[in-house]
């Protein structure tokens, strides 16, 4: 793997955002696995200010996210469809139709689940997916647990990532118990994968990603057996190393 360390957030968007524009770049109908959540904020923003200054174009890109809430309205303000159109899609040129979304309010699931992953292959696959961490190894919304699910499914959130999303919501009642998520398989068939993590809180995660044993405990450490990760860390992150 290789394990970039970075003195703060701002370089990370950097650097983060530099990546991701590179891979548009150097294949301008490049597909995207697109991530939610803190960590993504700063390369968002860096992703927007390279697109408005001319330096790359999205035209030609399609995007996949990782995953949804279940039974919250996307237009509902926590929402991760909500969130990526603040934060990214309606400040870039994406197509509306390339944009993908599992959606946590179909009828039927499973069904939901089956078509996603029909269309990541149909796309030709991701070219760059990019992650965060939980505290609890958890990567997109695979949680800890004592089998790998290999392609998108249905899950109900463990207490500690409710807890962990609760800053977002009014309340930690608030928080939906179940999400949508792209599986290990998925994410492990994305030909590069960029994982970022801030903090002091996920340097236990990220201490077991790198050097502990592969286990479904801790999902992000089948990363492990990815040929292309790059991981950029804060200072904090990577204080167990
Ligand atoms: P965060 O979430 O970026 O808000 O810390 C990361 C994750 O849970 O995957």
């Amino acid at each position: 793997m290789n394990v970039l360390i970075y003195d703060n957030e701002e370089q990370i968007g950097i650097a983060a955002g530099n990546y991701m524009c590179g891979q548009v770049l150097a294949k301008p109908d490049s597909v995207l696995g697109l991530a939610t959540g803190s960590t993504p904020l700063k390369p968002y923003n860096h992703m927007i200010k390279l697109y408005k200054n001319g330096s790359v174009d999205f035209s030609r890109v399609t995007t996949f996210n990782l995953d949804e809430y279940c039974n919250l309205d996307i237009n509902d303000a926590n929402s991760y469809h909500r969130f990526m159109y603040d934060n990214l899609f309606s400040h870039i040129n994406i197509p509306e139709e390339n944009i993908n979304f599992l959606n946590g309010n179909a009828q039927n699931l499973e069904q939901e689940c089956r078509d996603y992953e029909a269309k990541i292959k149909k796309a030709g696959g991701i070219d760059i997916q990019l992650l965060g961490i939980g505290s609890n190894g958890h990567i997109a919304f695979n949680e800890p647990s004592d089998s790998f699910q290999r392609w998108s499914h249905v899950v109900a959130l463990k207490e500690s990532t409710i807890k962990d999303n609760s800053r977002f919501f009014k309340s930690v009642d608030e928080v939906p118990t179940h999400a949508i998520t792209m599986g290990i398989g998925s994410i492990m068939q994305a030909k590069r994968i960029l994982i970022i993590a801030l903090g002091k809180n996920k340097a236990k995660a990220i201490k077991q990603l790198i050097d502990g044993h592969v286990t479904p405990q801790c999902p992000a450490s089948v990363l492990q057996f990815h040929t292309d990760v790059t991981l950029m860390l804060d200072r904090d992150a990577a204080s167990l190393l």
